[in-house]
């Protein structure tokens, strides 16, 4: 996004959660990067700093890029479905959804990702329509204006779920975070 547009969407009123917002959440990363990953919204750290995926959730989610190989600072840009943080975390509305979804357009114009990763049920839905439980959906390929997407489970859902064992949720959000690095390399 140009400085302009960086600037609009750093003063957006266009839904409530404008008036309960610390700051607006935006992005991190690579902004040329092939790789572009959406989660759900920003929780009290992001809030708070103005950077997507900066609390536990975020240092879980640049470990696991890590372990795959994928640098978190130069071969992905981060951000969110939802720009500002609904009061004590609860779930975005529709209606937050489809107010910040030009913004999220935008991004997608600008970073122009070869491979998209959506981690959790919220951001999934938005961008592919899908309803349904992660369990199922992640590590399957789908396809969205001619990109690969990637769904994937939610670092907060890691956190509640820390086994190491082969096939618990961790090992298989490595797999297909792998699958994505070897997508990534694929021309
Ligand atoms: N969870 C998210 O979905 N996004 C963040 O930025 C932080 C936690
Ligand atoms: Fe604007 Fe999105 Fe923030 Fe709502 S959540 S005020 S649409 S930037």
């Amino acid at each position: 996004m140009t400085g302009s547009t960086l600037q609009a969407c750093s003063a957006c009123t266009a839904c409530d959660l404008a008036t309960t917002r610390q700051t607006v959440v935006i992005s991190r990363g690579n902004p040329k990067a092939d790789l572009m990953l959406i989660g759900e919204a920003p929780g009290a750290q992001e809030d708070a700093q103005g950077i997507p995926f900066v609390g536990r959730s975020g240092r879980a989610l640049d470990q696991l890029l890590r372990d795959v190989d994928l640098d978190p600072e130069h071969d992905i840009y981060i951000c969110n479905a939802i720009k500002c943080r609904p009061p004590n975390n609860r779930r975005p509305k529709k209606a937050e959804l489809a107010a910040c979804r030009a913004w999220l357009d935008l991004q997608l114009e600008a970073v122009h990702p070869k491979v998209i990763v959506l981690t959790g049920a919220t951001a999934v839905e938005a961008i592919l329509g899908i309803k349904g439980g992660m369990t199922q959906l992640r590590g399957q390929w789908q396809s969205w204006n001619g990109r690969s997407v990637m769904p994937i489970f939610h670092p907060s859902y890691l956190l509640r779920n820390p086994s190491k064992a082969v096939g618990a949720p961790l090992d298989l959000t490595r797999q297909d975070l792998d699958a994505v690095r070897r997508r990534l390399c694929e021309r």
